[in-house]
């Protein structure tokens, strides 16, 4: 008769061997549904035995636990940066050079550049120990349980001539389909985009909660093992062996014989690159033989034995069909480009920002012309070039008057863009800076969108932000598409974001250079909006963060009357201008249930409590499954320490917890 510490053992093994082939050779032999069977009978039996659970367990990976104080841990090999160059020739050049230190022709390995953050990981007695990032290369934060989620990165593993304890290189991606899935449901909640994949990988591993990072779905090619002792004589053959022993090695590594086969993979690469499924930006060419990366050694920074051959951004060619002038909330003028739409590294593209007039004429883009067009960092891919202008074009004009208000446009000094003045009277502007009083991270009233604006300001319901206190039902239900209980809705959120707290108030006012952090930071220097408001620049600029641009800005929002009477009548209907006591001061547990029980030495119940919902976390008073965090204080009956273990609740004593917060 099997044992249950036996089954859990097997069933670990056998799902770590299901993961492995699906994540790692992408070769799965059983369904999804049969899968999560297995998994099931593992979570229950790991639930009611939870001493048997395996520091490998599959469950590990859901990231259940709470444990990202991200501590800082200095690599015991420092994390160096590879020199890199686009030119062909200065490839040569490395190439010489390591002739002449060799004195003999060496064989190089091949790698893609993958194009994501780079991790260390250490491995010992066959078991993951933790994950490091790069940090300032000489010391980073411990991620490791965040590491833990992405399932293609072994737990155990196991094989010939595994050293005890060892450490492995890496470069965590994520694949083009999941930013692009992310970025949309970002988009659809009103969160920021990130600029790229790699962008959202760095992001990702560094979160808080393991559960969030679970869901971004990461990946992770390995691509070099440190040490003293190797197992083999050559790089090729060591990332052969650490394939075996189930890590995630590109199948594109290549061994060439001599130069002209490491041209040949990069020629092969720098197109065939568009094909694969996440980001690469270069291919890495290292000398092959341990003992001679032994004998070129490393310069302060970088290897000796190994460079970078970085492609040049992708580029395309593709047709101006018009140029369209956008408006912003500040009054910018900002020109954008339609364009025939067209593939660039993986995704379609149909705009492209033109920037600002200089930008356009230095370019000399006309309608009709055709284009290069690259992806910068930025989300908004950019016109790099013409490739030719179209017959009988003319050089493009740009706008003297406002596209909305035909206000003459001025240009400050030092300004690149142009501006429309008109602030109080131009529609885009006005219902651009609604639009960002209303927006999630300002006032969060929901129920309103760009559209709602659009109607309530077309039908002259709204002229400035003050006017949605004054909103009624009855003037909002026979609008276009509007219902009793749609308007309903909407007032009933505007009544709401009465509560919003001060420090989302003043970013909601949307004055030029406040983002979100800015406006916290001035928020809790200050308190409230009479001193601030009445703060001079010395003032102001004693605060953290708080330079010239921001002092200057705030100062000129203040003395324009139409200004102070707007914050007065805002004043008038009950938002908050000044800060509370309650408010957030972190995110750090954010959307997770935190239970406390028994006493604690340096603060009451409630304080803790206030705690939890300053940095985020919701207060419970009953175990389940849905706990996240239990603060385990003392005096504490042994019926709910019994539950938390067997739910295998994360559990932090008043010490822990205060170190979690901050
Ligand atoms: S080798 C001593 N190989 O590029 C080993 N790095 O610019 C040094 N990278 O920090 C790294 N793909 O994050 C190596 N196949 C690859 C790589 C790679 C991506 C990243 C890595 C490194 C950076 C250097």
């Amino acid at each position: 008769m099997e044992s249950v510490q036996d089954r859990i053992i097997k069933l670990t093994k056998e799902l770590n061997k299901h993961n492995y082939n699906y994540y790692v050779l992408s070769d799965p032999t059983i369904s999804d549904f049969q899968f999560d069977k297995i998994l099931e009978e593992l979570i229950d039996l790991e639930k009611e035995y939870p001493q048997f659970r395996q520091p490998d367990s599959p469950t590990l990976r859901v990231g259940s636990d709470l444990s990202n104080n991200f501590d800082t841990v200095e690599h015991e090999f420092p994390m160096l940066s590879l020199g890199n160059t686009y030119s062909e020739d200065e490839l040569r050049e490395f190439h010489k050079r390591v002739v002449k230190e060799l004195e003999q022709e060496p064989e190089y390995v091949c790698e893609l550049k993958f194009d994501g953050a780079s991790i260390s990981m250490t491995y010992e007695n066959d078991f993951f120990l933790r994950a490091v990032t790069r940090g300032d290369g000489t010391k980073g934060d411990d991620v490791s349980e965040n590491i833990k989620t992405i399932k293609s990165i072994p737990l155990s593993i196991s094989g010939e001539n595994i050293p005890q304890r060892f450490e492995i290189r890496g470069e965590i991606i994520m694949p083009h389909k999941v930013f692009e899935k992310l970025n949309l449901e970002r988009e659809k909640n009103g969160e920021p985009l990130f600029a790229n994949p790699r962008n959202a990988t760095s992001g990702s591993i560094k979160m808080i909660n393991p559960k969030e990072v679970a869901k971004r779905h990461l990946d992770c090619y390995f691509y070099y093992m440190m040490g003293r002792t190797k197992p083999a004589a050559t790089h090729y053959e060591t990332l052969q062996l650490l394939s075996k022993w189930g890590f995630k090695v590109s199948e594109h590594t290549k061994l060439c014989k001599n130069i002209d086969e490491v041209f040949d993979y990069i020629h092969y690469w720098d197109d065939e690159r568009k094909k694969l499924p996440y980001d690469t930006d270069g291919v890495v060419v290292k000398v092959n033989s341990f003992a001679m990366q032994d004998m070129m050694g490393f310069t302060a920074k970088i290897p000796k034995w190994a460079i970078a051959y970085k492609f040049k951004a992708e580029q395309v060619v593709t047709k101006v069909l018009s140029i369209d002038y956008q408006v912003g909330r500040t009054g910018a003028i900002t020109p954008v480009a339609n364009l025939e739409p067209v593939f660039l590294s993986g995704s379609t593209v149909k705009r492209a920002s033109l920037h600002n007039a200089d930008q356009m004429a230095l370019l000399d883009i006309r309608i009709e012309d055709m284009v290069y067009v690259e992806k910068g960092g930025e989300i908004i891919p950019k016109i790099v070039g013409v490739e030719s202008h179209a017959p009988g074009s003319v050089p493009t004009e740009f706008i003297k008057k406002c596209p909305a208000c035909d206000t003459e446009l001025i240009k400050y000094e030092g300004e690149a863009r142009h501006f429309c003045p008109n602030t109080e009277g131009c529609p885009p502007q006005i219902k651009g800076r609604i639009e960002h009083f209303i927006s999630r991270k300002a006032m969060n009233i929901d129920s309103m969108g760009e559209e709602t604006v659009a109607l309530f300001y077309d039908n002259g319901l709204i002229r400035d932000v003050s006017d949605l206190y004054t909103l009624k039902k009855e003037q909002i239900i026979p609008l276009e598409r509007m219902a009793e209980k749609s308007a309903e809705n909407i007032i009933t959120s505007i009544e709401k974001s009465k509560e919003v707290p001060f420090d989302r108030v003043l970013f909601a006012l949307g004055i030029r250079f406040i983002g979100e952090t800015v406006a916290k930071k001035l928020a809790f220097a200050f308190g409230n909006m009479e001193k601030l408001a009445n703060a001079d620049k010395e003032e102001l600029m004693s605060v953290d963060e708080i330079g010239d641009k921001i002092a200057d800005s705030l100062i000129e929002y203040f003395a324009d009357i139409d200004h102070i009477k707007l914050i007065s009548r805002l004043m008038d209907y009950g938002l908050q201008f000044e800060m509370q006591e309650t408010e957030k001061l972190s995110e750090t547990l954010k959307g997770m249930s935190v239970i406390i029980s028994g006493t604690f030495n340096n603060f009451s119940r409630d304080e803790i409590k206030a705690a939890i919902e300053k940095h985020g976390g919701k207060n419970v008073t009953s175990i389940s499954k849905n706990t996240d965090l239990f603060v385990v204080g003392e005096n504490i009956g042994p019926s709910k320490l019994e539950k938390a273990t067997k739910l295998g609740i994360k559990m932090v004593n008043e010490d822990e917890f205060m170190k979690m917060i901050g």
